[in-house]
């Protein structure tokens, strides 16, 4: 890693001091801002940085533009040596965290939609510190947003705001993360991760129309469960009780990767944390970002 930190913005290596938009922008004044979290992996083995799942992330960040109407698009090539280049500029050969946000600048009006700048941050991100243990998690008194109001299936800042309020709540009563119930009463996920169970043997995952982001990770681990662990998924509606009744509970996403659940609302898991089919799924998902796993190499972007 070079000393100095840059942020790409528009394509430009800036150092991350200098890398600032005015206070007047739509993307300050009323969150108009779309990103993606993506993680890029070092392989000791191939001495080579691998970004897993990077179409993924620009098609989805594609979406989001598009159906927050933005006034400019940009082609996936472009999105792509972008993030590679934030890589490269930053000489980093190490597990690290990327954000590529896509702001609308221009003139302090709601309705702005362009230009748009890209800026692309990537450094480390912190070890995983639940993996052992397990998270406490408690059941969020704010609703996830809807659909019909601030659509969590796009990825916008604005969604953050009620993430945030459940975080906040949650670490004021003492747990480690929320989990965010619809306005139906099913569980919808957490503030950044989607959410697994094993109840009576059978993995479950919230179904994509329950209130959450449409995750990668979740789909990833939907094939790894399904193809290399023979063991099906079923996505479907769950109700808040059945955490109470699970074995296992596990949250996922780009960041958190896969982070064990020890307790709902200070009830624990019927297996203690990390249950087996947890451990299994999170061994091959970190064999899969690293490279290891025969037969994923489509999901990798080498960087070097
Ligand atoms: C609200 C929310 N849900 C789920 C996820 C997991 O998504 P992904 O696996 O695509 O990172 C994230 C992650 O960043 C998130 O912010």
């Amino acid at each position: 890693m070079s000393g100095t930190i840059y942020i790409l913005m528009d394509g430009e290596a800036v150092p991350q001091d200098q890398a600032v938009i005015p206070v007047t922008a739509p993307a300050v004044a009323y969150a108009s801002a779309v990103f993606e979290g993506i993680r890029a992996y070092w392989s000791d083995r191939d001495r080579q940085m691998y970004v897993f799942r990077l179409d993924d992330h620009l098609r989805r960040l594609q979406f989001s533009m598009r159906a927050m109407r933005y006034g400019v698009q940009y082609e996936l090539d472009a999105l792509r040596q972008q993030v590679l280049k934030a890589i490269r500029v930053n000489e980093l050969r190490q597990d690290i965290h990327l954000r590529m946000t896509a702001l609308i600048t221009g003139t302090t009006a709601i309705t702005t939609s362009a230009p748009v700048l890209l800026a692309v941050t990537a450094g480390p991100y912190p070890p995983n510190q639940w993996v052992d243990r397990g998270m406490a998690v408690g059941v969020s008194s704010w609703q996830r947003v809807h659909d019909s109001s601030s659509p969590p299936r796009i990825k916008a800042t604005a969604n953050y705001s009620n993430g945030r309020l459940a975080m906040l709540e949650a670490k004021e009563n003492g747990y480690d993360a929320a989990l965010m119930l619809t306005r139906e009463g099913k569980v919808a996920e957490a503030p950044v991760a989607t959410c697994f169970l094993v109840r009576n043997g059978q993995v479950l995952t919230p179904a994509c129309t329950d209130g959450i982001l449409e995750s990668i990770t979740r789909d990833t681990l939907i094939k790894l469960f399904n193809e290399e662990l023979k063991t099906p998924v079923q996505e479907r509606s769950v109700d808040r009780t059945e955490l109470y009744d699970a074995e296992e509970l596990f949250l996922c996403g780009s960041g958190w990767e896969v982070t064990p659940v020890a307790s709902v609302d200070r009830i624990p898991m019927k297996v203690a944390a990390p249950g087996s089919i947890t451990r299994r799924v999170r061994d091959t998902y970190l064999k899969a970002v690293r490279g290891e796993l025969p037969g994923r190499q489509e999901w990798l972007t080498p960087v070097w």
